[in-house]
């Protein structure tokens, strides 16, 4: 599908552009990064733009992937990046590490899952992080997914292993509030 534009009144999610690489360049030589995400590392500047200009229009075209910058309404500055995979139904985020604690992804994932439900492009929306990303799995669970335990990660991480992972489901019709049964770790880092 052609690319589309989510908005509240917090945030615009729209296309990153190659203006953006710079940016997602210095977010991703965070060290958290290599430990519990799935980009190349080192992180080169050509990983930033070959993303931007490749990847994402090709995955949107294909629609196996959507990915959207996260901005600050107003502002062309890129703070991170949310993206929707389908069929699978992942979600995948990242915030730069000066923009974190500000509650975005909460509500990037809730105009991602508003719209993905809408359009009924999933019936579920599917979370993993890696065992012990804290800051993950605790803004999934604001964000209303059920803890449903630990399985070896649906993505490949860099060496081409499915590590064990904190894995999670929200569906159309869940209230989005914090839901029991995620570890105690998460609960109280
Ligand atoms: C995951 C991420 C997007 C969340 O960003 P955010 O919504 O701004 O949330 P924060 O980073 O402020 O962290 C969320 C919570 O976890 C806590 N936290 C963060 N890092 C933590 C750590 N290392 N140990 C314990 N708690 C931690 C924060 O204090 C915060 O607590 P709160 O819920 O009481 O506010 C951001 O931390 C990030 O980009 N991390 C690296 C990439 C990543 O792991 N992405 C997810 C892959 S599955």
């Amino acid at each position: 599908m052609q690319p589309i534009s989510l908005s509240s009144p917090l945030l615009l999610l729209d296309q990153p552009v190659l203006a953006d690489a710079t940016l997602m360049f210095e977010f991703c030589q965070d060290p958290v990064f290599e430990r519990f995400l799935t980009v190349p590392w080192p992180y080169n500047a050509s990983d930033a733009e070959t993303f931007i200009s490749r990847y994402i229009p090709g995955a949107w075209k294909s629609d196996e992937e959507y990915t959207w910058a996260l901005r600050a309404p107003g502002s062309t500055d890129l703070m991170g990046i949310i993206c929707l995979r389908v069929p699978s139904g992942s979600i995948g985020f990242w915030l730069g590490a000066c923009h974190r604690g500000n509650g975005f992804i909460p509500e990037a994932q809730r105009l991602v899952a508003d719209w993905a439900f809408a359009e009924g492009i999933v019936e579920a929306i599917h979370w993993e992080c890696l065992v012990g990303n804290i800051a993950s799995s605790r803004v999934a669970r604001k964000s209303g997914f059920t803890f449903t335990g630990v399985g070896p990660s649906l993505a490949a991480y860099r060496d081409g292993s499915h590590p064990p992972s904190w894995q999670g489901w929200l569906y159309a019709d869940d209230d989005r509030l914090p839901k029991d049964g995620w570890p105690q770790e998460v609960l109280a880092p």
